[in-house]
C-alpha cells in the first residue's frame, strides 16, 4: 500500500528514530510499503519518518539506466561504521522536498552494517550514487535533511517555499 509521504517543515522529520528492537511480519511489510511508495514517486530511497513513522528503516534502489535490473534494498537499523576520507559531489533532491535540488559534500565511500529483512546482520562497502543516498537515508533517521548542509539563508527560503507548497495543496483539497 502506498503510504502519503510528509512534506518539510515537519516535526516528525526532525527527530531520531526509534531503533527496532526485534522484526515482525509488521515491520517487514512497512518496508514493502515504503519501497511501493519510492518507487511510484519516484524516488531513489525512502526512510520511515517520512511517511511518519517513528523506526529505523529506509529503503533505497540507486540501480540507474535503462533495462538495468532493480535492486530493491531494506535496511533495519543502518548504521555507517565506516567512511572514506575521499569525498564526493552530488546534486541532492528528497521527496519530503520536491523540486528542490543542491549540490551535497559528502564521504565518497561508506561501510553500512544493517539488518536485512531475513534478521540477518548485514555489512557491505558502497559507493557513488549508492554512498551518497545511504548517507542521506540514514540523516533522517537522526532528524536531518539535505537543506540542513546549506547555508541558513538557503535553507530559510526553501523552507519558505515549502510552506507555501503545504498551503496551496491543502486549498487545492479544499
Ligand atoms: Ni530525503
Amino acid at each position: 500500500m502506498k503510504r502519503p509521504i510528509l512534506i518539510h517543515p515537519d516535526p516528525r522529520l526532525k527527530k531520531v528514530a526509534q531503533a527496532i528492537p526485534d522484526l515482525s511480519d509488521d515491520l517487514r511489510q512497512l518496508a514493502d510499503d515504503m519501497l511501493e511508495t519510492m518507487y511510484a514517486a519516484p524516488g531513489i530511497g525512502l526512510a520511515a519518518p517520512q511517511i511518519g513513522v517513528d523506526t529505523r528503516l529506509i529503503v533505497l534502489d540507486c540501480v540507474k539506466g535503462e533495462g538495468a535490473s532493480p535492486r530493491p534494498i531494506a535496511m533495519f537499523n543502518p548504521e555507517i561504521v565506516a567512511e572514506s576520507d575521499d569525498r564526493s559531489i552530488y546534486e541532492e533532491g528528497c521527496l519530503s522536498i520536491p523540486e528542490i535540488y543542491a549540490d551535497v559534500e559528502r564521504p565518497a565511500e561508506v561501510t553500512v552494517r544493517w539488518i536485512d529483512r531475513n534478521g540477518a546482520e548485514q555489512q557491505e562497502g558502497f559507493d557513488g550514487l549508492w554512498a551518497t543516498c545511504l548517507q542521506h537515508e540514514i540523516d533522517h533517521l537522526n532528524g536531518i535533511m539535505f537543506i540542513d548542509y546549506l547555508s541558513p539563508l538557503r535553507r530559510q527560503l526553501i523552507t519558505r517555499k515549502m510552506v507555501k507548497l503545504k498551503k496551496d495543496r491543502v486549498r487545492e483539497k479544499a
